[in-house]
């Protein structure tokens, strides 16, 4: 197992459109040691999600956070060569978006509230899964990674990008209570900052 470097916004690798992965390859040993790495980088970090780009590794690989299981703990998603479905089109939900790749800074962006992911895990199975409110914010955001598009270029209102410690002061930071989310996001403490990079 190995911490990663982390790749930050002006480098190259993070605007490739990234390869898929074939299925065939998820179980061997170069998929799930990227996988495993990259999970230690992001525990390392604090990161609510990671995707392959972000440690220098163009292939449509991704971890997603940001749900809870029924017991109430977190739950990551490993999703390779991952294709998402807007379910909603008129219902979006926006907050302020942090990612490791963009350290420091905090931006406000609207995405679609309600979709649908079909991916393989990292054991080679498909998955099908509904998303609704911050899983989906955080799901859209690795996929993003993927194609070479960072939040800051989904940002409407440029006025709406901060530095973190200013932007925790003097904004909401979302609408994530509207939608029953965890009350992590009225926070204002250090760690909370770090959980929402993705
Ligand atoms: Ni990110």
């Amino acid at each position: 197992m190995a911490i990663l470097k982390v790749a930050r916004m002006g480098h190259p690798v993070l605007r490739e459109k990234c390869k898929p992965i074939d299925p065939n390859q998820i179980t061997g040993p170069e998929v799930q040691r990227l996988i495993r790495d990259m999970l230690e980088t992001m525990f390392e970090y604090n990161g609510v999600g990671l995707a392959a780009p972000q440690v220098y590794t163009p292939v449509r690989l991704a971890i997603a956070g940001g749900e809870v299981d029924q017991e109430g703990r977190p739950r990551l998603r490993v999703l390779i060569n991952p294709e998402i479905t807007v379910l909603d089109k008129n219902r979006r939900e926006g907050m302020y978006e942090g990612c490791l790749s963009v350290p420091g800074l905090r931006g406000y962006v609207e995405r679609p509230a309600h979709i649908r992911v079909q991916a393989f895990n990292e054991k080679g199975q498909r998955i099908d899964l509904e998303l609704e409110g911050y899983p989906a914010i955080v799901m859209q955001h690795e996929c993003d990674h993927l194609d070479g598009i960072l939040y800051v270029d989904r940002i409407e209102d440029p006025s709406k990008l901060g530095f973190e410690e200013e932007v925790h002061r003097y904004h909401d930071l979302g609408e994530r209570d509207d939608d029953g989310d965890d009350d992590d996001d009225d926070n204002d403490d250090e760690d909370d900052d770090d959980e929402e990079d993705d």
